[in-house]
């Protein structure tokens, strides 16, 4: 696709890629879940993910971050190849990511379960903390305060100290994004951050994303379904559909190409 891989080197000359795959390819037995995926993502973008259930989104997060490393092809993270490196190191690497199907820890507060976005800043050890314990008293000083100021940020003060387990679906949603740019991440990947959100909360949403973009300085790679916040709020973006690359760049354009109309006209999604 020599059009889209064109559009996706990304329009901003001078800004550096935050992230690149080349070629990248993932199978699961017969099915090829990503077929040659070539992407570029700018220092500073928000940069769109897109295509009907199954079609691979998912797997290019994983891919990405660890889980499941690609067979072929490559992934560089500010120039560094780190295809194949195992999720918590290319976490410290600077990725953090929400999950889809939401992953906190229930039975515990939502400070505590923002904390652990922390840990890829976390140096404590028995020894450290026996030996220099002034060293694990100011660590454990800093990582509190850069969780008070996420707190802070995306507004959860007033339930900073409930159990995840009985805080609407909307706000755990909000408390995912916390724990991830707690680790202040220089790359963030969403994967459906408004999945089951009313129009309010979504609005709410993409306005934290535009913020964190913009304030704390994150690049940010969005999956996402309603094609009204990816021509809001995205500068670039890629559709997929069956793991191959059907369109790529400019939201506004890409969103009306006959090829993607097609894929979610065919699919489970409205393209809305
Ligand atoms: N761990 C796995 N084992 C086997 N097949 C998998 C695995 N993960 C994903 N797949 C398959 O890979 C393909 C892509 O799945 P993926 O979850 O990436 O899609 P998606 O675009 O995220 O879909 P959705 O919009 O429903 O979240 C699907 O056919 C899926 O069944
Ligand atoms: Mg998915």
């Amino acid at each position: 696709m020599t059009d889209g891989n064109d559009k996706l080197r990304g329009g901003q000359g001078s800004a550096s890629p935050v992230l690149e795959c080349r070629s990248v390819e993932r199978r699961f037995g017969g099915i090829v879940a990503l077929n040659g995926i070539d992407l570029q993502i700018n220092r500073g973008e928000i940069f769109g993910l897109v295509g009907p259930n199954g079609c691979g989104k998912t797997t290019l997060t994983n891919a990405i971050t660890g889980f499941y490393p690609p067979q072929r092809g490559n992934i560089l993270l500010n120039g560094n190849d780190i295809t194949g490196l195992a999720p918590h190191k290319v976490a410290r690497l600077g990725v953090a990511r929400t999950f889809q199907n939401l992953a906190l820890f229930n039975g515990m507060s939502v400070l505590d379960n923002i904390l652990l976005g922390r840990h890829v800043h976390m140096h404590a050890s028995v020894w450290r903390t026996a030996g220099y314990w002034w060293l694990a008293q100011s660590d454990e000083t800093a990582n509190r305060a850069a969780v008070e100021d996420v707190i802070d940020f995306l507004q959860l003060e007033s339930v900073r100290d409930e159990l995840v387990d009985g805080i609407p679906i909307g706000l755990k949603k909000r408390v995912e994004l916390a724990r991830a740019l707690a680790a202040e991440p220089s790359l963030l990947i969403l994967d459906e951050p408004m999945a089951g959100m009313n129009q309010e909360e979504k609005e709410y949403m993409a306005r934290f994303i535009l913020d964190a973009r913009d304030e704390r300085h994150v690049t940010v790679l969005l999956i996402e379904h309603h094609m009204d916040v990816i021509t809001g709020i995205c500068d670039r973006m890629l559709a997929l559909n069956y793991g191959a690359m059907i369109g790529a760049g400019i939201p506004a354009e890409v969103v009306a190409d006959p090829r993607v109309v097609e894929a979610y006209i065919g699919g489970a999604h409205a393209a809305v």
